[in-house]
C-alpha cells in the first residue's frame, strides 16, 4: 500500500446547471498521508460534505482527479465505486444511519456480509470490534435501546468492518452532547493511534484541535493556512456564497436524505443494508449477479 491515501488534484463539484448552478468545490486539492488525523473546517455551505461524499466514493466530481490509496478512483462505474467503499472506506454520518430493525450486531456484519465473509468470521470480527469500541455487551440491542453515543459507536464499528483504508467522519460528534460528543471523539484518536488514517469534519474548534492538523475550506476552496490565519481574524463574511446557498437549502440534508431513503428502501427489501453505500454495495452485486431482465414476450 501506497503512503498517500488521499490525493485529489482539482476536484470540482458543480449541482444544477446553467441559470442555477452552484459550484461547491471549485478546485481541490488535497493530499492524505496514510496513518493522518485530519479535520475539516469551514463554514456551513463551504463544501465539506460535498467533499467528503467525493472522497467517500459516495459521489463524483464533475473535475478533476482522485486517486485513493494510489489508485484513481474518479470516472469508476458505479460497480466498481461500490466495492471501493466496501473495501477501502469507512464512513460514519452525523446521524449513525443504522438499520433500525437490525441488532447492533447484524449492523456490524453487514458490510462483511457483502464483501462475501463467512458467518462465523462475520461473528466474530463484529465481537472484536464491539469490543473494541465498548459495547460489546450491547450486540443484541436494537439502535432504538441505545444512546446516542452508543449508536455512534455502532457506526463506528461498521465504519471499520471490513479494515477500511480510510475512515472519513461527517460531523460524528454533531448530534451528540459535548460530553458524549467528547467520548466518541477519544474513541477516533484511539483508533488513529492504531495506525487509522481518519478525516473528519467538525464546526467544532476545540475538536479541530485534536487532530493532527487542519484543512480549511471556504467557498468549495481549501484555504492556505496564511489565508486560513487572516480569515480567523477577519469579521464573518454575512454575504458568503456558500452561506446563502447553505441558508437557503440545508446543503447536508440531500445527501443525507439519499443515504436515509436508500437504508429505509433496502430494509423493505429481504436484504437490507446500513447505509447509502451499503445499499449501492447490495444493488451493485445484485445487478452484477442478476441477469438482464426481460419486460416484453416470451
Ligand atoms: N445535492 C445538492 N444540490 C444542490 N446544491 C447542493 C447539493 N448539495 C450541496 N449543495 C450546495 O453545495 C454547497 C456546499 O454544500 P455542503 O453540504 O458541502 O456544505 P457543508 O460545508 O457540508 O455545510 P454544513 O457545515 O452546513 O454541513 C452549498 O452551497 C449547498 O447548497
Ligand atoms: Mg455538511
Amino acid at each position: 500500500m501506497p503512503d498517500t491515501i488521499i490525493e485529489t488534484h482539482q476536484l470540482t463539484k458543480v449541482f444544477g446547471n446553467n441559470g442555477n448552478a452552484v459550484h461547491a468545490l471549485r478546485g481541490i486539492d488535497l493530499t492524505v498521508a496514510r496513518g493522518e488525523f485530519v479535520a475539516l473546517v469551514g463554514p456551513s455551505g463551504s463544501g465539506k460534505s460535498t467533499l467528503m461524499a467525493i472522497l467517500g466514493c459516495l459521489d463524483s466530481p464533475s473535475g478533476g482527479t482522485y486517486a485513493l490509496g494510489g489508485r484513481w478512483v474518479h470516472g469508476l462505474s458505479g460497480a466498481e465505486l461500490a466495492r471501493v467503499r466496501n473495501e477501502q472506506i469507512g464512513f460514519v454520518f452525523q446521524s449513525y444511519n443504522l438499520l433500525p430493525r437490525a441488532s447492533v450486531r447484524r449492523n456490524v456484519e453487514l458490510p462483511m456480509l457483502y464483501a462475501g465473509l463467512g458467518r462465523r468470521e462475520r461473528r466474530r470480527r463484529a465481537g472484536e470490534l464491539l469490543e473494541q469500541v465498548g459495547i460489546a455487551d450491547k450486540a443484541e440491542a436494537l439502535p432504538a435501546q441505545l444512546s446516542g453515543g452508543q449508536r455512534q459507536r455502532v457506526a463506528v464499528a461498521r465504519a471499520l468492518a471490513n479494515g477500511p483504508a480510510l475512515l472519513l467522519a461527517d460531523e460524528p460528534t454533531g448530534a451528540l452532547d459535548s460530553h458524549t460528543g467528547h467520548e466518541v471523539l477519544a474513541l477516533f484518536r484511539e483508533l488513529h493511534a492504531r495506525g487509522n488514517t481518519v478525516l473528519l469534519v467538525t464546526h467544532d474548534p476545540t475538536v479541530a484541535a485534536l487532530a493532527e492538523r487542519k484543512v480549511e475550506i471556504h467557498d468549495g476552496l481549501i484555504q492556505l493556512p496564511s489565508a486560513a490565519a487572516a480569515a480567523a481574524g477577519a469579521p464573518a463574511e454575512p454575504g458568503e456564497p456558500g452561506q446563502v446557498a447553505a441558508a437557503a437549502g440545508e446543503p447536508g440534508e440531500p445527501r443525507q436524505d439519499a443515504a436515509a431513503a436508500d437504508s429505509v428502501s433496502a430494509a423493505a427489501a429481504a436484504e437490507p443494508s446500513p447505509d447509502a453505500a451499503a445499499a449501492a454495495d447490495l444493488a451493485a452485486t445484485r445487478a452484477a449477479r442478476r441477469p438482464p431482465r426481460r419486460r416484453r414476450g416470451r
